[in-house]
C-alpha cells in the first residue's frame, strides 16, 4: 500500500479541508503504517505556477499548510511530508511523460475548461499541463491509493491513461513500468458548505471570512461564525427526509455528524424538534473541542521556521530516494542515455 497525494498551498486552511481531506490523510497514513506501507503527502507548491502567483504568499502559505498538516496529525514520522520544489524529480518526470500525454486529453480536463474558460490563448502553458505533472506526482512513487476529492477524478484517471500507453509503449508484459493508481474518494464525501450560503462550498476564496472557520481561527471567533450563520426559522427535523430543502440546515448537521462521528440521522435523532438557539451553541461547542488542539498546535508550530524547514528537508530526502528507481527505469525505456 503506497498513499500518494497532494495540496495546493492556496491561502488559509479550514475546516471543509479539514474534514474534506487532512483527516483523511491522517486516518491513510495510519492505515499504511499498519500494514507495512508508506504515505507520501506533500504540498503542490509547483503546481500554484499555473496561475497568476505572489511569491512571498506562496512561500509563506506553504509554511503554514505544513504547520497545519502537523497539526492535524500528520506525523512526519509515520508520513513522508515535504513540498514539491525540493524534489526535482516531479517535474523531471513531467518532462518525460510529456511524450506520452496527448493534446486531446488534456483538452478534455474540465478544470481546465472552467479556469481557463473563454480566454484558452491567454493562459500559461503550467495550467494546461498541469495534470501531466499531477500524474508524474503519484506515478513517480507507484502510488496505489490516492485520496483526492471528486474534482480531481478525472485527473487520476488521466495519470492511469499516461501510466497505460507508457506501459504499453515501453515496458514489458511481465515488467510493467508504472503502477495504475486507485483514487480514493471520501464515502461521506463531506461536502462542508459555506456558513453564509448553504448552496456554495466553503472556500479560503469567499470574499467574506464569515463563511468559513479557518483552522486558525480562536475559539470565541468559532462560536460567533457559529452563531452567525445563516439558517431558516424552524425547528431540526427529526429525519434526514426533512434536510432536502434547507441547505443550510444541512450543513450545519453534516458538520456536526463529521466532527462527532456519528451519521446525520444520529444528530437528528438528539435534536430534532430543538431550534438552532440549542443546536448552534452545542455545535460550537464540539468545534472548539475538536480544533481547537489542533489550533493550539498550529499556533505553537507555524512561526517555528526552523522545524518547519527541518519537517520539510526530512521528507524530501525520503522522497527523492523513493522516487529514483522509477525514474532510472523511465530514463531507461526510453533509451536515454544515462551514467
Ligand atoms: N490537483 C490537486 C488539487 O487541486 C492537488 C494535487 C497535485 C494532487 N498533485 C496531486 C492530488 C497528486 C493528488 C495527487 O486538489
Amino acid at each position: 500500500m503506497r498513499v500518494v497525494s497532494g495540496i495546493q498551498p492556496t491561502g488559509k486552511p479550514h475546516l471543509g479541508n479539514y474534514l474534506g481531506a487532512i483527516r483523511n490523510y491522517v486516518a491513510l497514513q495510519d492505515d499504511a503504517h499498519a500494514v507495512g506501507g508508506e504515505c507520501l503527502i506533500f504540498i503542490a507548491d509547483l503546481h500554484a505556477l499555473s496561475m497568476p502567483h505572489d511569491p512571498a504568499e506562496l512561500r509563506s502559505s506553504t509554511l503554514e499548510l505544513v504547520a497545519t498538516l502537523v497539526a492535524c496529525g500528520l506525523d512526519p514520522d509515520k508520513a513522508i511530508l515535504f513540498n514539491q520544489a525540493q524534489v526535482p524529480q516531479h517535474p523531471e518526470l513531467q518532462w518525460l511523460l510529456n511524450g506520452t500525454a496527448r493534446m486531446g486529453w488534456l483538452n478534455r480536463m474540465t478544470q481546465w475548461k472552467d479556469k481557463a474558460g473563454k480566454n484558452r490563448e491567454g493562459q500559461s502553458v503550467a495550467l494546461f499541463t498541469y495534470p501531466v505533472l499531477q500524474a508524474a506526482d503519484v506515478l513517480l512513487y507507484q502510488a496505489t491509493h490516492v485520496p483526492v476529492g471528486e474534482d480531481q477524478k478525472q485527473h487520476l484517471e488521466l495519470a492511469r491513461d499516461i501510466a497505460q500507453k507508457f506501459n504499453n509503449d515501453f515496458g514489458t508484459e511481465d515488467a510493467p513500468i508504472f503502477t495504475l493508481p486507485d483514487p480514493i474518494i471520501p464515502a461521506e464525501a463531506a461536502r462542508i458548505m459555506s456558513l453564509r450560503d448553504g448552496s456554495a462550498k466553503m472556500s479560503k476564496s469567499d470574499p467574506s471570512d464569515m463563511s468559513r472557520i479557518n483552522l486558525s481561527d480562536d475559539a470565541d471567533t468559532m462560536a460567533q461564525k457559529v452563531k452567525k450563520a445563516k439558517t431558516d426559522p424552524e425547528p431540526l427535523p427529526s429525519e434526514e427526509a426533512g434536510l432536502a430543502e434547507r441547505p443550510e440546515a444541512k450543513n450545519l448537521v453534516g458538520i456536526y455528524a463529521a466532527l462527532a462521528g456519528q451519521s446525520q440521522a444520529e444528530v437528528l435523532a438528539q435534536y430534532g424538534g430543538q431550534g438552532f438557539g440549542a443546536f448552534k451553541p452545542a455545535l460550537a461547542d464540539l468545534l472548539v473541542a475538536k480544533l481547537g488542539p489542533i489550533r493550539d498546535r498550529f499556533v505553537e508550530l507555524k512561526d517555528d521556521l526552523e522545524t518547519l524547514d527541518a519537517i520539510l528537508a526530512r521528507g524530501a530526502a525520503k522522497a527523492r530516494e523513493r522516487g529514483t528507481p522509477t525514474l532510472e527505469a523511465v530514463y531507461r525505456a526510453l533509451g536515454l542515455v544515462r551514467h
